[in-house]
């Protein structure tokens, strides 16, 4: 029994705006999937990698992996979904029809290539605290913002805002649908979180792979019903009502998702020891 892993690739990173998938764009001459997949492999746990991609750049994607480091385990490349969790469940499907029908995985790390950094130390403490019992667990970070929690935009709020001050960036495109539209208006303050009790979550999370499964097959069920998809993997598990556990995160696993993240990640990578 050992740990396999799915590394998810298949959005188009429209928000990066690179004009092609997120995943093959280049840091320090290695595409983001190529740097989150070596990170996998160097974890030295890894037996087994399905990366997800978008259908149309199969080929693509196959040949940036082939040309990353360290890809030492057998990979493979399968087309996504059209969420983040339909990508997962079609690299789950792929990695059981991969297995061999006598053995089982232990454990299952579900990894974005937008987070091409994180390093196989934070790895393999999600693969040791699944392995001590912990069935599903996630990296986090405290927070270091102030969290406020916020009201509906109240009736006649809207206040006009010159462009110039920026009234754009709390627009809905940044926010979602479901967040009031407050570009050029206010937002009533409903509350302080206590941040203290909050955690940033990021990738890889690491299941016991019976309860992602099962977790998914539930998850596929509601989508279908709700027709909305969960953010994360640990949700899913949850809402199975199974314990979720925090291990400690790492900045370096930090996201990319517009091109001020990658001019961090560029940082980043230079200063990486190896
Ligand atoms: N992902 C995926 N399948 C999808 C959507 C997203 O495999 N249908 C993956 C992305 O490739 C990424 C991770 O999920 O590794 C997190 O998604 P995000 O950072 O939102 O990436 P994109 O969806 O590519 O970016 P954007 O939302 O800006 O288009
Ligand atoms: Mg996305």
């Amino acid at each position: 029994s050992g740990a396999v892993a799915v590394l998810t690739a298949a959005g188009s990173g429209s928000r990066l705006g690179a004009g092609y998938p997120k995943a093959l764009v280049e840091l320090a001459g290695c595409s983001l999937v190529g740097h989150a997949a070596s990170r996998l492999c160097a974890t030295g746990e890894i037996e087994g990698l399905v990366v997800t991609a978008p259908a149309e750049h199969l080929a693509t994607f196959h040949a940036a992996l082939a040309a990353a480091p360290g890809l030492t385990v057998p990979w493979q490349v399968v087309p996504g979904g059209t969420s983040r969790q339909a990508s997962v469940a079609a690299g789950l499907a792929a990695l059981d029809e991969a297995r061999d029908p006598a053995s089982v995985y232990d454990v299952v790390l579900v990894h974005d290539a937008a987070r091409p950094l994180a390093p196989p130390a934070m790895m393999r403490r999600i693969i040791f605290a699944v392995r001590s019992g912990h069935s599903a667990v996630v990296p986090g970070l405290a927070v270091t913002d102030t969290i406020k929690r916020v009201d509906a935009a109240l009736p006649g709020s809207a206040v006009t805002v010159p462009a110039a001050l920026g009234a754009t960036a709390h627009g809905t495109a940044a926010y979602g649908a479901a967040t009031p539209d407050v570009a050029g208006g206010v937002l009533l303050v409903a509350g302080t979180v206590d941040r203290t009790t909050l955690r940033a979550v990021q990738t890889p999370q690491g299941f016991a792979w019976d309860l992602l499964l099962r977790a998914h097959a539930a998850g596929a069920g509601r989508a279908g019903a709700e027709a909305t998809a969960a953010t994360d993997d640990s949700a899913l598990v949850e809402a199975l009502g199974e314990s979720v556990w925090i291990v400690d995160g790492d900045a370096r696993a930090m996201k990319i998702t517009t091109s001020q993240d990658l001019a961090l990640a560029q940082i980043l990578v230079q200063t990486e020891e190896t």
